[in-house]
């Protein structure tokens, strides 16, 4: 073998040892390039998708004959909602088998046949990791359940009654807002954040860690691109449980996320799984505030790929929303995670209502023109763009009056405890209306048939009224679709790296109509121009901007003259610069 030159040797010594910097841009500009940050994510509540054998039951068999259409869409990976066994307190957020197929979803088989033929067609495939908590009905609460001398026990957090009541903690679907159930079996209370039905892991107790190593490694080897880690942020608890100060339950986020060990777990996590496997790993949630953020993403830690935060998503009421402090949230996010780190960009999920009635506006002439502007924001933003199933067509809330009608538990118990509160229900039930998961959660419209196309039993939950307009098998046809303009929207994203690595620069920060900034990449310039409102703006733009092509645009106009720019209602115009 040619010895090599001693300087050679010397030089290559020093280049490994030397750490790669952890900026999104290397020394030598060129964006740090990893396939999760180019993926552009499709939501799917397996619940609501596509039903295939006529129980009203979305199913894996009916997301495997959408998968064309799933392509078509020009998105790159699927995140499913959780599809292993559980008995559906909280649509399968309360796993009873992390091994196991929910029988109304289909069977392994199934799984493994969607998983192969989305990897046929280049799509990657995201789990959800459901492990702050589990499933009363999981062996392992059974078990722990059982005794107190049960090796199991120490699996979920009890607390002795002989010890006295425990100090108050906060669940967000109990129907007393109180996270300690009583169980006389052991003469002990448990812990339960979620409902009663969906009791808090151990993460204290290694065993407990290394079962969902275990698990996770058990759907990495079949194949699948990524965990999302549902509540994670909440996982690990002071186990001596100390008061909180009174009221803390309106802040718990401050007390719940980020305790203890917390990073350790996700260390250990990273290297027993996410090491090893090539798949892509992502917060629900990002702590409580931006130190907390980067050390769950920043790349020299080794936990996570990346979060989300709920600030985006927290914007919207029931009264409106300012622009400016939307322009405010998403800009501060930005420019903290411009050097370091990486997020997710998303308005959306099963856990709110619907994009356009949120965000957007949901009246007849505005309803495609302020959809294709909150997607067209979505997908050219910095982070990992995540799109909620049935966004791309506009579909809005079905906005239920009375409470028989929701199915949601969230919803059931929220009713319960403002009833037991003496509170105001007839306002609780306005709020619901307009914020409820299950605004989120009915059925996709496929076509104009009976059902939408989604089933030919009776639905979960019913299909919104408007699904004779609002489908895919019209708006496919349709080039000016909020459809086609989502495909049209992904291609270019996919086509420009400046959308997905480019410094992003706000323009006329306090502009209450327009939202405007600009991508860069080395040389390549993009302006992106949304107009958030249903009014006409007019805007002036610093000189140096210099616009060339129209990129993408929703209507079929774009007006301006030098630095003058008109948009009509709702506009959202991408504009490639010189
Ligand atoms: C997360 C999920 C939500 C679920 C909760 C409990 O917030 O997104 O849908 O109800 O965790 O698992």
């Amino acid at each position: 073998m040619k010895r090599l030159p001693i300087l050679v040797l010397l030089w290559l010594a020093i280049s490994c040892s030397v750490k790669q910097p952890e900026t999104i841009s290397d020394m030598t500009g060129q964006p740090d390039k990893k396939w999760w940050k180019e993926a552009i994510v499709y939501q799917i509540y397996p619940r609501s998708f596509q039903d295939s054998d006529g129980n009203g039951v979305g199913d894996l068999e009916g997301i495997i004959s959408r998968l064309d259409y799933i392509k078509s869409l020009g998105v790159t990976a699927v995140w499913l909602n959780p599809i292993y066994a559980s008995p559906n307190d909280d649509n399968g957020y309360d796993i009873s088998d992390y091994r196991a197929i929910m029988p109304e979803f289909g069977t392994m088989q199934d799984f493994d046949r969607m998983l192969e033929e989305m990897h046929k067609r280049d799509i990657k495939l995201v789990m959800d990791m459901v492990v702050n908590h589990s499933s009363d009905e999981h062996a392992w609460f059974k078990q722990s359940r059982s005794s107190r001398t049960s090796p199991y026990r120490d699996y979920y957090h009890w607390w002795p009654a002989e010890k006295g009541k425990p100090n108050y903690r906060y669940s967000l679907f109990d129907e007393k807002g109180d996270a300690w159930k009583y169980d006389s079996l052991t003469n002990a209370y448990y812990l339960h954040y979620f409902s009663q039905k969906q009791p808090d892991l151990n993460w204290e107790n290694p065993k407990v860690r290394q079962e969902v190593y275990d698990i996770m490694k058990f759907w990495a080897e079949k194949g699948v691109d990524g965990f999302r880690l549902d509540a994670f942020q909440f996982a690990a608890k002071d186990t001596t449980f100390p008061a909180f100060p009174k009221g803390f339950e309106k802040n718990f986020v401050q007390y719940y996320a980020m305790q203890g060990n917390l990073h350790q777990y996700l260390q250990e996590m990273n290297e027993e799984v996410f090491s090893k496997y090539d798949v892509m790993s992502v917060a629900e949630g990002a702590g409580r505030n931006f130190e907390d953020a980067h050390k769950l993403v920043d790349e020299d830690r080794n936990e996570l790929n990346m979060a989300y935060a709920f600030d985006g998503v927290d914007i919207a009421k029931r009264e409106g929303y300012s622009l400016t402090h939307f322009k405010t949230v998403f800009s501060k996010w930005d420019s903290a995670f411009a050097e370091n780190g990486w997020l997710s960009i998303f308005l959306s999920n099963h856990d709110q209502a619907r994009l356009v009635n949120r965000y957007g506006n949901d009246a007849p002439e505005f309803r495609a023109p302020s959809t294709k502007m909150l997607n067209t924001f979505i997908l050219s933003m910095r982070g990992t763009p995540y799109v909620y199933y049935g966004d791309e067509l506009g579909m809005t809330n079905i906005g239920f009056d009375s409470i028989s009608q929701y199915q949601d538990i969230a919803a059931i118990n929220g009713y319960k405890k403002v009833l037991h509160e003496g509170g105001d229900v007839n306002a609780y039930l306005k709020d619901l209306k307009f914020a409820s998961r299950d605004n989120g959660r009915t059925p996709m419209q496929w076509d104009a048939s009976q059902h939408a196309g989604f089933t030919n039993g009776n639905p979960w939950l019913p299909v919104n009224q408007n699904y004779k307009q609002v489908n895919v098998a019209a708006k496919d046809k349709d080039p000016n679709s909020v459809l086609n303009h989502f495909r049209k929207m992904t291609q270019v994203r996919q086509e420009n790296p400046v959308l997905v690595y480019g410094d992003y620069k706000l323009l006329l920060p306090d502009h209450k109509q327009v939202y405007a900034y600009t991508r860069t990449l080395g040389d390549q310039k993009m302006l992106v121009l949304l107009n958030f409102s249903s009014e006409k703006a007019d805007i002036e733009l610093p000189a140096a901007v210099k616009v060339d092509d129209v990129v993408i645009n929703n209507l079929s106009t774009a007006e301006h003259k030098s630095t003058r720019f008109s948009l009509s209602p709702y506009q959202a115009v991408i504009y490639s610069l010189k």
